[in-house]
């Protein structure tokens, strides 16, 4: 399959502005600038483009949400990217800078958005310095800024760079950062893309970079040309990221659809190491549950749709692979102390929850745990879900209550004194049994 979405894999400096324009760059912008605003969310809309982020929303959707009458609208692309294990967004952003600008402003003109704004995570401080200058050139040729094309609309572009939050990935968190608010979400209803939710308080479409990247070909080559791609209800290319124990990890671009072995074994390698099988996977880097990787699954498409069946979610398609010989107990503490760390605090059940499922877990891993504490772990891990303003709440129940499930017998280990890992004094817990 021809790269939609990693261009820079067969056309080497398509970032820049003069090598994507000699390979039809910004005609698809061009293309939607003589249909209507309405026509090209129609377009999207019959694509069935799904959210890239996370959730998988239709794109199209989200964009007639958009209030016609409003006067002002925003546009903000969420390059925060701060999923454990996820960095498709990155080679986008690092090696495809046009492609992103240009389904960025085709969104903006969809929803004639005065302004676009995209938020990068601060570690992404020399993406962001070329992006400056990839979008000085655009404004040079009249398709960013004041009457675009030599017509009414005008619309501005400006980056931001976050401070390192992984809460700030979550929409309305990363609007109260822009608007230079504690990175904190808001209560919803409203959504962003309504009045009193979005950027400033004003109807805003906030789309993922990878969603975005996939415009210009749903406008260049049409809905049901994207939609032979995939499946009716996962559509698309996808980028899935393979990271943990895998022969070949990177970016995959591949239609989803595609099985679980075409992935993991004929692209990727199969197993790190020798003689190892597979046996778990987070799908969804650190925010969806645990799944095994058995050789049952291997035929299975995977689509936002398949995941669900599984047990888990496709998410962000960030594939963090275990092999045979993963200490599970240990991945499951591991994100513990991540959702600990980064809760931002806001709402009872996620702040005082994260920390008492990493106190648990340190003490289960380090020994000191006892079958009461898997009662309390799972507990308290089962009390927290729909209970928390935002879904960072929730995901910080998946990996324990993923891990409880399917290697219940691994945490019984280290409560029966079979096993127990030496931890560094500040990451041990008082015992009060
Ligand atoms: C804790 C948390 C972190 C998130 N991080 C990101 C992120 O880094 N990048 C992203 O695009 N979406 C992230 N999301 C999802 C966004 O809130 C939002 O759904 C997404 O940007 C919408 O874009 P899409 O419709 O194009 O997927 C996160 C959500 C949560 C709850
Ligand atoms: S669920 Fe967690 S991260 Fe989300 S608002 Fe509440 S405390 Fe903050």
């Amino acid at each position: 399959m021809e790269n939609i979405l990693l261009r820079n894999r067969t056309i080497p400096e398509i970032g820049t502005f003069e090598t994507y324009l000699e390979h039809g760059g910004w005609e698809a912008f061009k293309k939607a600038f003589s249909m209507s605003p309405d026509e090209v969310i129609q377009e999207v809309l019959n694509s069935n483009l799904r959210g890239r982020g996370g959730a998988g929303f239709s794109t199209g959707r989200k964009w007639s949400f958009i209030p016609k009458d409003a006067e002002r609208k925003y546009v903000v692309v969420n390059a925060d990217e701060s999923e454990p294990g996820t960095f498709k967004d990155r080679e986008l952003l690092e090696f495809n800078a046009q492609q992103v600008i240009e389904g960025a402003m085709i969104a903006a003109y969809a929803i004639q958005a005065t302004a676009v704004y995209i938020y990068f995570r601060g570690e992404f401080w020399d993406i962001a310095h070329n992006f400056e200058q990839e979008i000085a050139k655009a404004r040079e040729a009249n398709l960013i800024g004041q009457n675009i094309l030599g017509g009414d609309w005008s619309c501005e572009f400006y980056t931001h760079l976050g401070a390192g939050a992984y809460i700030c990935g979550e929409e309305s968190a990363m609007l109260n950062s822009l608007q230079g608010l504690l990175g904190q979400p808001r209560v919803k209803p409203p959504f962003p893309v309504m009045k009193g939710g979005g950027l400033y308080y004003e109807p805003t479409v906030v789309n993922n970079v990878e969603t975005l990247a996939n415009v210009p070909w749903i406008i260049v080559n049409g809905a049901d040309a994207y939609r032979a791609i995939g499946t009716p209800e996962s559509p698309g290319p996808k980028i899935f990221c393979l990271s943990g124990h895998i022969a070949k990890a990177g970016n995959y671009e591949i239609p989803l659809g595609t099985t679980f072995r075409e992935l993991l074994y004929d692209l990727a390698g199969g197993p790190q190491h020798e003689g190892k099988g597979f046996k778990a996977l987070l799908p969804s880097g650190a925010s969806g549950p645990v799944i095994p990787l058995t050789e049952d699954m291997m035929d299975t498409p995977m689509t936002y749709e398949s995941l669900v069946e599984l047990g888990s979610v496709l998410g962000s398609a960030s594939f963090i692979v275990m092999e045979e010989g993963t200490d599970m107990v240990w991945a499951a503490y591991k994100m513990a102390q991540f959702f600990k760390h980064e809760s931002c605090g806001k709402c009872t059940p996620c702040r005082e929850g994260t920390y008492w499922l990493n106190q648990l877990m340190t003490r289960i891993i380090s020994g000191q745990g006892t079958m009461r504490d898997l009662e309390i772990l799972e507990n308290a891990a089962t009390q927290m879900q729909g209970k928390s303003l935002c879904a960072l709440g929730e995901f910080a129940t998946s990996p324990i209550l993923g891990t409880l499930k399917h290697y219940r017998a691994e945490f019984e280990a280290y409560v029966n004194g079979e096993k127990q890992k030496e931890l560094p004094a500040s990451k041990t817990v008082a015992v009060a049994h």
